[in-house]
């Protein structure tokens, strides 16, 4: 098969301490992003050029059906990265001074993400991205399968609010499971990021 995604950072219970049970994270891994990779790997084997580049390179130089399987996949493994059993709590390193720099405070970057997250309309995703145009930090909505990297901004950390990410454990309380995330942030991973 031409694509692949890697395991889960820490399984599939990892993070029920952090109220995203098993059941959420196996439907969500297994069904949807490994769904995606089905999907795309279908599409390369009678599309040799397909299969030859890189989930990067078909983010850059596909559109339609393509570019929103090798972004799904591409953004998912950046989400799962985005949480950890040990996340929560407040940046620390040097994530924290480019927090503070960019939105005045850690408490104002959070009410910013989580507006953005809890008020997305429909399917998409919440960032913390970097602009190289300004070296700053800011918050980014992207919809449907759109991912930062076609729009020259380095992602830093980010929060899937499609429904099939919190259905499982809170229903239509989206709120809720961007709690759950705060509680699971991964602020190592956004430091390796930086
Ligand atoms: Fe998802």
């Amino acid at each position: 098969m031409a694509f692949s995604i890697p395991p889960l950072p820490w399984g599939y219970d990892g993070l029920v301490g952090k109220g995203i049970s098993k059941e959420q994270v196996t439907y969500h891994y297994d069904k949807h992003h490994q769904g995606y990779v089905v999907k795309l790997n279908a599409a390369a084997s009678s599309n040799p050029d397909l299969a030859k580049k890189s989930i990067e390179e078909i983010i850059h130089t596909e559109r339609g059906p393509l570019f929103n399987l090798a972004a799904q996949i591409f953004n998912h493994t950046f989400y799962w990265n985005s949480m950890s059993p040990n996340g929560g709590g407040e940046p620390h390193g040097p994530i924290r001074d480019a927090i503070d720099a960019s939105f005045g405070s850690f408490a104002k970057f959070k009410e910013e993400f989580t507006g953005a997250a809890v008020g997305h309309f429909g399917s998409g995703w919440a960032w913390l991205v970097k602009d190289p145009a300004t070296n700053k930090l800011r918050v980014h909505q992207t919809h449907d399968a759109g991912t930062p990297l076609t729009e020259g901004l380095k992602p830093v950390l980010t929060c899937d609010v499609w429904e099939h990410a919190y259905y499982v454990d809170y229903r239509n309380d989206r709120a809720a499971y961007v709690k759950s995330f705060w509680d699971a942030v991964n602020w190592d991973f956004a430091n390796a990021n930086l």
